[in-house]
């Protein structure tokens, strides 16, 4: 499978224990089931197979006597590895598993000499994903929708570049369109009017200086005149048939639209290849006939519709009046993407109000062939909840409309640089405004992504500058100052830690130095807490997160994939007898988690555990410096990581 080729410690252990599996119990087939330890006191990770192949042996002539013989048949054909240190047993037939700290050192150490792309998951090497996201309107607002489509997309985006994928960004954007009619013939109106008050009889800037303003007024008129709209309805036809001035019209339309949506990406770092919806204008007609003639779309009441199954509503590619709309032009880019782009993956980034299309569109392209269930290139469509204003509703200014991205843009960053200065002048530091500025654009414009990402991508939320701007919080702004103080700790020792790396080992003992061994004790001190008896070893706990990014954000991708949630392999697995719940298997709880949510906790866990780490463990003038040196850097490396996947700009200092 495509998950089995990186080298993260649960695809190592998988393979150990696909090894061990087929080794054990060569007549029946099995994939492993491996997984973190929800509890670290169990151990750190576990393998669950041992019940379900019990229920599976039942009956055949070797049949072990309990699911508990399973497991510890399995252990016992683990090949020799330098990961495992130790196993046990637990439960009905979990195998605990416990890895050897030195492989974990070695792991960070050698990351630190050839720097993360070491860890960056290989599965997706060299695949086409194609994601369609942002995808804003022209010369109607990109709205807050339109936002978190950029900001989901955007990170999606990265996190397959990051496992070096051939990610193609594209905005779909809805530049085509009966809505062009009424305003160019707008426009046209606005011109004959300047030229009768003895102005200039040219196209002038001023025209589409406010976007929103002439689509409002066109759109009023087009409601209310009948005249107007005879007249938007001819330019129409006009613009489609090609007409060189309508095309005039609408281009400078497109860009005036395009310089506004710029400025926000630019804003925002993110990039993207613009390839609207008239780009597949001269395809529909082609698409629409082949459906036809495949006996895909049939006429009802005048209309081309595809007809799905389960569906209560088809896709209609083409309208009674011959028309083409949104339906048509997406199963025109679908072929597209598939035969011409080549991709692997389409990746569609929307509201969830969107669904229902792309379920249809999916079906539709199934339908005709171009995708197969199961094989080939795969589709998904990643949607998203509303965002909300305080109140519970739709979000919006006070005024009643859609929030303008800019001003709330603004309002973050301005908002920062007071907390910034603020703070500087409680330290008794000077403010060189520059600096303010840079540091508030980061933390700002990071505090309205990472408070998106943080949520679960199909739930609502609430757009709150209080909450995501708290320094306390699971934040953004919290996140940034943890790393610029982990980035001036290193700063502080003033060493080459890349030499250190190379030549000092990480220790990962502390603190059980500082206890007797738990054996000594027993039974004699039986009355000892429990936790005097494991005592957390937060170096460990600190290099065993670390090492788990590779796996965040395996899962992260593999969420997005509806259709290979590994809760429902899971299931599979179970035998009768056992739910789920009892089991409580750990990976259940992150397989229903959202995309972005798992790198966002993965950070924020990352950060505790860090917290924890610097509470216990001395640092700087320690007899372990060197060493602990090595896991600030580490932890600053792998968190600036996680900034960039999230699109946020890390401070070294703030
Ligand atoms: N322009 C659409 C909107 O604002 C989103 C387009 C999404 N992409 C697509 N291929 N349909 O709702």
């Amino acid at each position: 499978s495509e998950k089995t080729s990186c080298g993260s410690i649960r695809n190592e252990l998988l393979e150990l224990f696909r090894t061990a599996l087929t080794v054990s119990f060569p007549s029946v087939s099995a994939e492993p089931v491996v997984a973190a330890c929800n509890n670290a006191k169990n151990g750190d990770y576990q393998c669950n197979n041992a019940m379900a192949l019990f229920g599976k042996l039942k009956g055949t002539p070797s049949a072990p006597k309990a699911p508990r013989d399973v497991a510890t048949a399995i252990v016992g054909a683990l090949p020799a590895n330098g990961l495992i240190a130790e196993t046990s047993l637990a439960g009905p037939g979990f195998i605990n598993i416990r890895l050897s700290r030195d492989s974990l050192s070695t792991r960070l150490s050698e990351m630190l000499v050839k720097g993360l792309a070491s860890w960056a998951p290989t599965g997706y090497i060299g695949k086409k994903v194609v994601i369609d996201f942002s995808s804003p309107n022209v010369a109607k607002e990109m709205h807050v929708g339109h936002l978190r489509s950029t900001i989901i997309g955007d990170t999606l985006c990265r996190i397959f570049e990051y496992c070096g994928a051939d990610v193609l960004r594209l905005n779909h954007v809805g530049d085509w369109g009966t809505q062009f009619g009424m305003l160019i013939e707008h426009m046209a109106d606005a011109r004959r009017l300047r030229v009768a008050a003895g102005g200039e009889d040219k196209d002038m800037d001023e025209d589409v200086a406010d976007l929103q303003e002439l689509y409002r007024a066109a759109k009023k008129r087009f409601d209310e005149e009948e005249e107007f709209k005879t007249r938007a309805r001819e330019a129409v036809t006009r613009l489609q048939s090609g007409d060189p001035e309508s095309l005039a019209s609408w281009q400078r339309i497109c860009a005036a639209s395009r310089r506004e949506f710029e400025a926000i990406y630019s804003r925002l770092g993110v990039t993207l290849q613009e390839r609207g919806e008239s780009f597949y204008n001269p395809m529909l007609k082609d698409v629409v006939e082949e459906l036809k003639a495949a006996g895909v779309a049939t006429i009802d009441n005048g209309a081309a519709c595809v007809f799905v199954e389960g569906q209560s509503v088809p896709l209609i590619v083409q309208k009674s009046d011959g028309g083409f709309g949104y339906a048509s032009t997406d199963m025109a880019a679908i072929k597209h993407r598939l035969n011409e782009e080549k991709a692997d993956w389409i990746i569609y980034v929307t509201d969830v109000g969107q669904s229902q299309h792309f379920e249809l569109v999916f079906a539709a392209a199934k339908k005709a062939g171009w995708l197969v269930d199961g094989s080939g290139p795969k589709v998904s469509h990643v949607g998203f909840g509303l965002v909300l204003g305080e109140d519970g509703k739709r979000f919006r200014t006070r005024s009643g409309d859609l929030v303008r991205l800019v001003e709330l843009l603004d309002e973050a960053k301005s908002r920062c640089a007071a907390t910034i200065r603020e703070r500087r002048a409680e330290a008794g530091e000077e403010v060189n405004e520059a600096e303010v500025e840079d540091a508030a654009c980061a933390m700002g414009y990071g505090a309205v992504k990472y408070a998106d990402l943080k949520n679960h991508r199909t739930t609502n939320y609430k757009f709150s500058f209080d909450e995501m701007l708290n320094l306390k919080g699971n934040t953004a702004v919290y996140l940034l100052y943890a790393h610029a103080r982990i980035a001036g700790i290193v700063r502080k020792a003033d060493k080459d830690v890349y030499a250190l790396a190379a030549d000092t080992p990480i220790s990962l003992d502390h603190p059980k130095h500082l206890y007797p061994s738990p054996s000594l004790f027993w039974p004699s001190h039986a009355t000892v807490t429990a936790t005097y008896f494991s005592p957390r070893l937060q170096e460990l706990e600190l290099a065993l997160h670390l090492c788990k990014l590779p796996e965040a954000l395996e899962d992260a991708i593999e969420e997005l994939a509806p259709n290979r949630r590994v809760d429902v392999a899971f299931r599979n697995l179970v035998p009768t007898g056992f739910t789920l719940n009892a089991l409580d298997l750990p990976l259940r709880a992150t397989h229903y988690r959202s995309i972005k949510l798992r790198v966002t906790d993965y950070l924020y866990d990352l950060s505790e555990k860090f917290n924890s780490f610097y509470v216990d463990c001395k640092v700087l003038g320690s007899e372990q410096e060197a060493s602990r040196l090595l896991l600030c850097e580490a932890t600053a490396v792998v968190m600036r990581k996680c900034f960039e996947l999230l699109g946020i700009r890390p401070l070294y200092r703030i």
